[in-house]
């Protein structure tokens, strides 16, 4: 997908409009309120509201043979020329695997009371499935028994897009035993971890994973096949119906969420709006309603009927829709879309409205989209319990070292917690916010060019340094008043 100005996270419409057109991406503008700021009427968070600080096993750990682990998709994917853009790999990382005592004292140095971090599936089952590996657990253990002692509560994800690879030699996701064998893998991690670990997050955007691997290849397993859309969607749908009932049949007093990367979908201006509506609608579908719907209803968007056919099972859509303590929301930026005819999907970007500020990725910073999305899934999925799951904000991209003084990651946190609190005076039930991310780190085909951290790490000494936003989030963290720009 041609670059230009826009990236992958910039939306599944650039990524379907890339993938599926195979067209230059040609931007339309869209047209719309710059105004994004939301006015809560307070600025104070109430006591129980969790803060942390989320992470994933790939972009962090290093140590990639350590203990037994096998490979992952992504330990073969990176090291494809081309696939990160500055050359570099995760082998590395910020070396948390070794190094996690570090990590725990900065979270608790800031006062943080809990800590999403995801498992990587192949240190528990080197390939994916079979023998469970007693190192790859205990490693885990470790970690929850560290962050236990000092207070904090740890959320553990169970796929955070590092399948192992074992498992994508079979079919990977677009295969139907990996649902069943992810299940296994969640039975594994509960019978060990269960009596201490009580929060789960089941899939992390697998909206994100689904496109951007398996259409797009800009991510790990790398395939560009959209016949494979339709059984990936369903069957980490189906993975994820399974695993929640795994966790909760190994142990007791659990809090069980799932992560998706939730975009309120807007459509370009202009005499072409009616249609560009059509094509924002499509991508709601594929992007939000896949996922939410089966989940909260038990069924697919009509839009996803030609993708699924002759993948849904009898049952399925019941063992999908579990109940859940919580949806956990990443928000970053909302998604422009056009209509494309030249696209086989229909489907293409569209440029932000003329003078919205833009983030380093070339996204829309708005607060207000946040609301959005927090908002819709009250009103229509049943206002269920939500944390924000991940939400921050990257430096320019460049190869120097971290931003030190990082006012801009401040501003951006302020106005999404504002934000947050905007929503939750709506009646949304939001109960916690964990920010990405704890250090600059593997930002994925981004490679090290992207920094999202509260800490800089220089690379060659692994010495962590702590931005201004660090010492802004503990003193929210530790007041809940929001502090005014
Ligand atoms: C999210 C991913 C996370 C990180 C941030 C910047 O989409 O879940 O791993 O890459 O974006």
């Amino acid at each position: 997908m041609e670059r230009s100005g826009v990236s992958r996270r910039a939306l599944g419409a650039l990524a379907l409009g890339g993938a599926l057109g195979g067209a230059a991406i040609g931007l339309s503008g869209c047209e719309g309120a710059v105004e994004t700021d939301l006015k809560p009427r307070s600025r104070r968070f109430p006591k129980d509201f969790v803060w942390g600080v989320a992470t994933a096993a790939f972009q962090t750990e290093g140590s990639q043979a350590a203990d037994g682990r096998g490979p992952s998709v992504w330990d073969v994917f990176e090291k494809i020329p081309g696939h990160v853009k500055d050359g570099s790999d995760a082998t590395v990382a910020t070396d948390s695997y070794r190094r996690f005592q570090d990590d725990v004292d900065l979270i608790a140095g800031a006062g943080l009371g809990a800590y999403r971090f995801s498992i990587s599936w192949s240190r528990i089952l080197p390939s994916g499935e079979g023998v469970v590996n007693p190192a790859g657990l205990d490693h885990y253990s470790k970690l929850v028994d560290a962050l236990l002692a000092k207070g904090i509560t740890p959320y553990a994800t169970l796929f955070h897009w590092d399948l192992p690879q074992g498992l994508q030699a079979k079919g990977g996701w677009a295969a139907r035993d990996t649902a069943l064998r992810f299940a296994d893998y969640a039975h594994a991690v509960v019978d060990t971890l269960g009596d201490r670990l009580k929060h789960y997050i089941i899939l992390n955007e697998a909206a994100v994973h689904a496109v951007f691997g398996h259409v797009l290849g800009e991510h790990a397993p790398g395939l560009k096949d959209i016949n494979l859309l339709g059984k990936v969607v369903h069957h980490m749908n189906l993975g994820q119906g399974l695993a929640i009932q795994a966790l909760r049949a190994g142990a007791s007093g659990l809090n069980v969420g799932t992560t998706m990367a939730l975009q309120p979908c807007r459509p370009a201006g202009g005499p072409l709006a009616v249609w560009n509506r059509l094509a924002s609608d499509g991508l709601d579908a594929l992007w939000n309603k896949a996922w939410l719907d089966p989940l909260f209803r038990g069924t697919y968007p009509k839009e996803m009927d030609d993708f699924l056919k002759g993948v849904v099972q009898d049952g399925d859509l019941q063992t999908i829709q579990q109940p859940l303590d919580f949806l956990g929301v990443n928000y970053y930026a909302p998604a422009y879309v056009r209509l494309d005819l030249n696209s086989p999907s229909k489907i293409a970007p569209a440029n932000p409205p003329k003078g919205a500020e833009l983030d380093a990725f070339g996204r829309h910073i708005d607060p207000s989209g946040l609301l959005e999305v927090l908002d819709r899934v009250r009103r229509e999925y049943g206002a269920p319990r939500m944390m924000v799951t991940e939400n921050g904000c990257s430096d320019p991209f460049g190869n120097g070292p971290g931003i030190l003084k990082d006012d801009f990651r401040i501003a951006y946190l302020r106005r999404h917690l504002e934000a947050v609190l905007a929503a939750r005076e709506a009646g949304c039930d939001v109960r916690g916010y964990f920010e990405w991310t704890l250090i600059d780190n593997f930002e994925w085909d981004l490679g090290y060019t992207s920094k999202f951290g509260l800490v800089a790490m220089d690379r060659a000494t692994g010495v962590r340094t702590p931005k201004a936003s660090y010492a802004w989030f503990k003193a929210l963290a530790g007041s809940g008043a929001l502090p005014a720009a």
